[in-house]
């Protein structure tokens, strides 16, 4: 088994000088040559943007609102990530990404359509060509919320590296020296492509000032049309409150060698930034001129008022 000591261990690798777990690395040329199908939905976030948040509430606009169906595996299970790819030896999931997308009935994916969702954090240029003509569902969360949560992730989640103390991470993190890159590249790369592409943007932030009207959003580019009362009981079942109790999403059946919520919860907060300020004052200072020089020119705005 792995120990919490060989997880800390771990060496990341690098793909045109983006951070990336071994494994993932590893499969690259496999991952790359990774044939979607026309039907696939990708949800493409950076780390702990909301990722596991937009994953349930696809599975439960698929499944109509249909609670029980969603219980019928972990979210991981339900719509795998393409970059946990890894060939034989042991896997934090125990299945893997790409053998369960590339199976021709993935066990646990939605078993009465064709449609499967996948999950992804590519930077946009790292993406596999075949994905390009495909439906992506992007969500941004802003810098500093990403920041504290991914800190904290790094604290509990074995298989990636000790963050170190709050002002280490502060460097590795606006350096982009993380896995899966810098969080300007990404939300830039994908911002930028958002018209060109079939994409929905959305905002971290805006699912938790108005739920209902970003679930509708995610609804209709679904093609799906529900019932006001499944939107609301939708929303009802998406909270942090409900998802945090709920062991199909809380990551609480991951090995504790892998994952320790005894160090930091994977359902940690869920809240927006200034609810809890990790930063001082200089550092929130430094981080303002920083993401003023490295978003120059793009139009996106994250809205910090609930
Ligand atoms: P915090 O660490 O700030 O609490 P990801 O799924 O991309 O790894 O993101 C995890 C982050 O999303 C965590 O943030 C987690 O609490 C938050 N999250 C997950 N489900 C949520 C929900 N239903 N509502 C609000 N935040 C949620």
């Amino acid at each position: 088994a792995l120990t919490s000591e060989l997880g800390k261990q771990i060496k990341l690798k690098e793909v045109e000088g983006t951070l990336l777990q071994p494994a993932t690395v590893d499969n690259w040329s496999q991952i790359q040559s990774f044939e979607a199908k026309p039907d696939d939905l990708l949800i493409c976030t950076y780390p702990k943007a909301g990722t596991t948040w937009i994953q349930e509430i696809v599975d439960m606009i698929e499944q109509n609102g249909d609670v029980e169906k969603c219980q019928r595996a972990i979210i991981q299970h339900r719509h795998p990530f393409i970059e946990w790819a890894r060939r034989g030896g042991v896997h934090h999931v125990g299945q893997v990404g790409l053998e369960l997308l590339s199976s021709s009935n993935p066990p646990a994916s939605t078993s009465q359509s064709a449609k499967i969702t996948d999950v992804i954090h590519f930077l946009y240029h790292l993406l596999p060509t075949s994905f390009l003509t495909l439906k992506f569902l992007y969500v941004a969360r802003n810098a500093k919320d990403c920041m504290v949560s991914y800190y904290h992730f790094q604290r509990m989640n074995h298989m990636l590296p000790d963050p170190g103390t709050w002002e280490e991470y502060f460097e590795t993190f606006i350096n982009g020296k993380v896995v899966w890159g810098s969080w300007f590249d990404h939300v830039k790369g994908w911002w930028e492509m958002k018209d060109r592409y079939q994409i929905l943007f959305l905002f971290y932030e805006d699912i938790k000032r108005d739920p209902k009207h970003e679930i509708r959003k995610v609804m209709q580019f679904m093609g799906k049309n529900l019932d006001e009362t499944v939107l609301d009981k939708i929303v009802q079942e998406t909270s942090f409150e409900k998802m945090k109790e709920n062991p199909m999403t809380n990551r609480s059946t991951v090995s504790k060698s892998i994952m320790d919520h005894s160090i930091s919860s994977f359902m940690r907060k869920g809240e927006l930034w200034g609810l809890e300020n990790h930063f001082t004052v200089a550092q929130n200072e430094r981080f303002d001129e920083i993401y003023r020089k490295k978003m120059e020119g793009t139009s996106i705005n994250f809205c910090m008022e609930l």
